[in-house]
């Protein structure tokens, strides 16, 4: 069935009272096969266009009436899970409201510490901005000249007052991977010197085995996960970090209620989630496709493209002729600014091959 934005907002109840509609009217309608040619395409912030998955929405709508409950026994369920799905136990575990949430509390460990933070640049923004915010002294290592994090430029950056040191594997905004080999020969050294947090937001995307394992024989290291990306819950707001127990219990005493960010409902979805291995095996590869198809469009045009092991891609527009942005603008898609303003590189996010071959038309 087309479902169109209107009659979305209709079944909403919002559409005729216009309540919150100006907000909605910038959130993309929910995946359909056959969107309306006017529906605007959301290829900002790396959302996942299919989910939530179908049992991730059944959990949901079954468990609205419980939300007059506290979170503990379904927290607890939660953690139970994903020390499963992890291979930890679960004192390995600490949920979160988003993965943003765990590199918040991070942030403040090395408020506490009184430390520098080292991290790649450019890397997922809200890291550097909440560091800012903080008013940490930010340590920031330039990428190698195809995009990758520079590891041994990362160890030897390093100082003794290091409280943080972040590392996004893959890396957002360029999509590109480190090893697990390179990785653990990097969090060996680095470990000694600071605490290191490694975002895997999008390791997912990849074949790469995460660092989870690492976590039991070293405190220092933190692995920051989201249920926002291949699973499709970025408004549900479902997030994880596995660590060493002793650092878990460091971060939780950072939350207001240890575990309780997560309302019944997201943390019943995220559970749903983990077990409709069939949802997402078809995000990514649909995601595949039309990650493919897009880079082969864009290259054709003379737009360099980064490799990328996530749902977007980082491009050069240094060699692009017309206005991109107003190519955007014209065509109801919203896209993202400039990143390295020398290259002036910009990201796009892996949208339906219906909302890719929008962007492409929309450039061509
Ligand atoms: C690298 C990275 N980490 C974390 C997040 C945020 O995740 P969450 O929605 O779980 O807070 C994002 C979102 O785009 C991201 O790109």
């Amino acid at each position: 069935m087309v479902t169109n934005r209107r009659s979305w907002l209709k079944q909403l109840g919002l559409g005729a009272a216009g309540i919150g509609v100006g907000r909605l009217e910038t959130i993309a309608a929910p995946f359909s096969d056959f969107p309306a040619d006017d529906e605007p395409v959301r290829l900002v912030a790396n959302e996942n266009p299919y989910g939530p998955s179908p049992l991730a929405k059944k959990a949901m709508a079954d468990h609205i009436a419980l939300s007059n409950r506290y979170t503990r026994n379904i927290t607890e369920a939660l953690r139970a899970a994903l020390a499963k799905k992890n291979n930890v136990s679960a004192d390995n575990i600490l949920t979160s409201a988003g993965s943003t949430e765990i590199l918040d509390i991070a942030a403040r460990v090395a408020v506490l510490k009184k430390g520098s933070t080292v991290s790649p640049s450019p890397s997922f923004n809200y890291w550097t901005s909440i560091a800012e915010k903080f008013g940490i002294e930010r340590i920031l290592v330039p990428l190698t000249a195809d995009k990758k994090i520079d590891l041994p430029a990362v160890l030897s950056a390093i100082q003794p007052n290091t409280g943080v040191v972040y590392i996004c594997n893959p890396n957002n905004p360029t999509g590109t991977l480190c090893s697990r080999k390179e990785l653990v020969e990097f969090v060996t050294e680095a470990s000694k010197k600071a605490l290191i947090l490694v975002d895997e937001a999008y390791i997912d995307f990849t074949e790469e085995q995460s660092l989870c394992d690492l976590v039991q024989g070293n405190k220092n290291l933190v692995i920051a996960r989201t249920f926002s990306k291949i699973y499709g819950l970025a408004g549900a707001r479902a997030g994880y970090a596995i660590a060493h127990p002793d650092t878990i219990q460091l971060f939780a005493g950072m939350q207001p209620w240890p575990n309780g960010s997560i309302s019944v409902v997201s943390a019943a979805a995220a559970i749903a989630s983990l077990g409709d291995e069939q949802f997402t095996k078809m995000v990514y590869s649909r995601i595949r496709h039309s990650k493919k198809y897009a880079i082969e469009q864009m290259e054709r045009m003379g737009i360099r493209c980064i490799p990328s092991y996530t749902n977007f891609i980082y491009f050069s527009l240094a060699q692009y002729k017309k206005d991109y942005f107003k190519q955007l603008t014209l065509n109801n898609i919203t896209g993202t600014g400039i990143w390295e303003e020398d290259g002036k590189w910009s990201r796009i996010t892996v949208g339906t091959q219906h909302e890719m071959e929008k962007f492409i038309r929309a450039i061509a």
